[in-house]
């Protein structure tokens, strides 16, 4: 959406992976006071965001949304004033339906009314979810909010959360910032790579303004290894996903924060070029043993090595796959063990550990010289 928004991938926290309904202003605050006093702020994650649950079961008489006032007894307003003196955003949700998922009233035909009242309150993102939508199309039902939302004269992003049900890829690029591509994570390894793969079919509908969304990180929610993690995160960052951290980030361990404050896989993901990065090859059973890779700004180009296999495997990245020329010369740089690696010729390969995924930036040396 050309709304001078989203340039990079979004970059913040929500409530709804760790919390779910049990939440309240308390939470809010103390969340972005840690992502503040954690550094992760100043990495980029600036938006905190709340998802379903906020709201009372009904409107009001004047037909306007209202905060529970027994978890937002200060209101969405001073919430937002709060954040805002941080140097952070608030986000809220909403649904393009009847009601939220979690049966509170949705925006449905409030479009106007809602999206002033957030504007009031000083919101500066909404994630717009898909329950209880009366089996209108998404195409129908989501562009009245973008519209709305323009016409409050206030910036805010707009997330389209329709879970991939009618390819938004193909059509949301003008409707939202980013879309979802799929149903909701969970907390396993066997969820996280399924929507890896399912996300990964609309790589080329990613760019600035408007980005695939394969849902929330789960990092350090506990349900998967460090090791699954880290691949967790290395390709959310390389496909260029929203990194919406889901955990509680008041209690998170060290390996939780070591790899959300990975800066170099960071700045992968918020990369000005905005090219999602692709499944380039799968081999052995199952295709487990995969390459992922895609190009960055300056010429350089990004690779994953991610091992989906049960045992350690060597995962070779030929140049031609990854789509650098055969006889280029690299100078490679591994961005977990924060380690320059030398000049090297060809291919590229690691024993990579089972779940786990290697990440490294390659920048062409023989070749871009050659070219200028
Ligand atoms: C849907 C969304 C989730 C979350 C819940 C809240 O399932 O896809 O991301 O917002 O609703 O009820």
């Amino acid at each position: 959406l050309n709304n001078g928004l989203a340039l990079t991938p979004q970059m913040g926290w929500n409530s709804w992976n760790f919390f779910a309904c049990a939440i309240n202003e308390t939470v809010i605050k103390e969340t972005a006071d840690a992502l503040i006093s954690t550094g992760l702020a100043d990495l980029g994650y600036i938006f905190v965001n709340i998802d379903d649950c906020w709201s009372t079961v009904s409107r009001n008489g004047k037909g306007a949304l209202v905060p529970d006032p027994k978890d937002f007894p200060s209101g969405i307003k001073a919430l937002a004033d709060y954040i805002h003196e941080k140097g952070l955003k608030l986000g809220i949700y909403s649904d393009a339906g009847m009601f939220t998922c979690q049966v509170r009233p949705g925006s449905l035909y409030h479009e106007n009314g809602d999206a002033q009242l957030f504007a009031s309150w000083g919101v500066d993102y909404l994630k717009y979810d898909n329950c209880y939508n009366l089996g209108i199309e998404p195409k129908k039902r989501y562009p009245p909010m973008r519209e709305a939302l323009n016409a409050t004269g206030r910036t805010i992003f707009y997330s389209l959360c329709e879970w991939g049900e009618d390819d938004p890829a193909l059509w949301a690029g003008r409707v939202g910032n980013s879309w979802r591509t799929t149903q909701d994570i969970n907390d396993s390894w066997a969820s996280m790579t399924t929507i890896a793969d399912l996300n990964d079919k609309w790589a080329a509908y990613a760019g600035p303004g408007g980005w695939n969304d394969p849902d929330m990180l789960e990092v350090g929610n506990g349900g998967m290894t460090f090791e699954e993690y880290r691949a967790h995160f290395s390709i959310w960052s390389l496909m260029k996903a929203p990194l919406l951290i889901g955990c509680d980030v008041r209690n998170m361990t060290a390996e939780t924060l070591e790899i959300l404050s990975n800066k170099e896989v960071i700045a992968v993901n918020q990369d000005p070029l905005g090219i999602q990065g692709r499944k380039v090859s799968a081999e052995g059973s199952d295709y487990c043993s995969q390459v992922w890779a895609g190009p960055l700004s300056g010429n350089r180009m990004v690779v994953a090595l991610w091992n989906r296999c049960s045992e350690p495997v060597t995962i070779k990245a030929k140049w031609e796959t990854i789509g650098l020329h055969s006889s280029a010369s690299v100078l490679m740089r591994d961005l977990w063990k924060h380690e320059d690696l030398g000049n090297i010729d060809g291919f590229f390969e690691a024993i990579i550990a089972s779940h786990d995924c290697g990440m490294y930036i390659l920048t062409p040396l023989a070749l871009s010289n050659a070219a200028i």
